[in-house]
């Protein structure tokens, strides 16, 4: 199947939503679909398109799967029921860091979380709820990058030639998939979301497991988690695409405590860019950047080094993994 994509520039948000709607009645048919709410914009714009759709024929999931930000569980749930759409937070940690466990590889890692995600926990999920449907948010730049071999985005199946009927015992439904961020933010506009949904700073599917060089296991999450946490709070009144903070794998040393310390590397980046294909870094106030590395060094244990990435996409992607 050729997706067509959908220009931002020749979307009409009311009519596509509109569309949409009746594509996914059409396709749901009489049974009930179950979807991934991740509480990014992609899979929040799905969930309110779904919504509106199929009511309460429409089970909303949650996947805490251990790799979110500070607080993100609790606030992505809060917030879509706040629009009046159940939500179920599914706790899977130990799935998928069972499934983590000693692989250092980029693309095993990510094989592990499509795995563990698709096969598993929705597995598991649609067959207990008897629905025929996933609904999810890909977009097109995630198809295109996908095929053209640069990153393996989690959500890609068909077009990787995946039949999830056969693999997983599931129908997709990707209601976003001819629209990339910039169209997807009016959509959800449209929608009647709150701008700070709508206008959310993208995050990965494989969420901090992408941002985490070598083996993800429950102590290295956390901080990467807290270095996030340091760097979203700091970086909030910036006008950029995305930031994000990386964990490295290398022990450098440093000193603490005017001792040898053998320590962890954080890496800062802050990108400008309009969709996501290409990217430059944004050029943050020196003061930004050494106030956040203190901090860092402060809060984070075991940190002795803060570098920011200075290097623009391509060559660089915007996340690590
Ligand atoms: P990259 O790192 O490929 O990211 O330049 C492009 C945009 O897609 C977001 N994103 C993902 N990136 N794997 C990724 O590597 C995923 O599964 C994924 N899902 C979303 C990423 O945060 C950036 O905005």
């Amino acid at each position: 199947m050729t997706i067509v994509e959908i220009k931002a520039a020749d979307l009409q948000p009311e009519t596509f939503i509109e569309d949409q709607c009746r594509s996914i009645s059409r396709q749901v048919g009489d049974s009930r679909a179950v979807n991934a709410l991740s509480g990014g914009v992609d899979s929040s714009v799905t969930t309110l398109l779904a919504h509106r759709a199929l009511g309460d024929k429409l089970l909303t999931y949650f996947i805490d799967n251990g790799l979110m930000r500070q607080g993100e569980p609790e606030a992505v749930v809060a917030a879509m029921r706040q629009l009046g759409v159940p939500v179920e937070r599914v706790d899977a940690r130990d799935e998928f860091f069972t499934a983590l466990k000693g692989k250092a590889n980029p693309e095993e890692k990510r094989q592990a979380i499509t795995d563990t995600f698709y096969k598993t926990v929705f597995g598991r999920l649609v067959k207990e709820s008897g629905a025929s449907c996933l609904l999810q948010g890909t977009i097109y730049t995630d198809v295109e990058e996908t095929v053209a071999g640069i990153k393996r985005q989690h959500n890609i199946l068909a077009q990787l030639g995946i039949d999830t009927e056969a693999a997983f015992g599931y129908k997709v439904v990707e209601p976003l998939i001819q629209l990339r961020k910039t169209g997807v933010r009016a959509v959800g506009k449209a929608l009647e979301m709150p701008e700070a949904m709508y206008n959310r700073p993208p995050f990965p599917g494989p969420a901090l497991a992408a941002r985490i060089v070598g083996e993800v296991t429950p102590g290295r999450v956390e901080l990467v988690r807290a270095a996030t946490a340091v760097v979203e709070a700091e970086l909030a009144g910036v006008d950029a695409f995305q930031y994000l903070a990386i964990l490295h794998e290398d022990r450098m040393t440093g000193m603490r405590d005017g001792k040898r310390d053998y320590g962890w590397q954080i890496e800062i980046r802050c990108w400008d860019s309009e969709n996501a294909v290409t990217a430059t870094p944004t050029d943050l106030p020196f003061n930004l950047l050494r106030k956040m590395a203190g901090r860092i060094t402060a809060e984070v244990p075991g940190v002795v080094s803060v570098t920011y990435n200075i290097t623009a996409k391509p060559p660089s992607t915007i996340e690590a993994v």
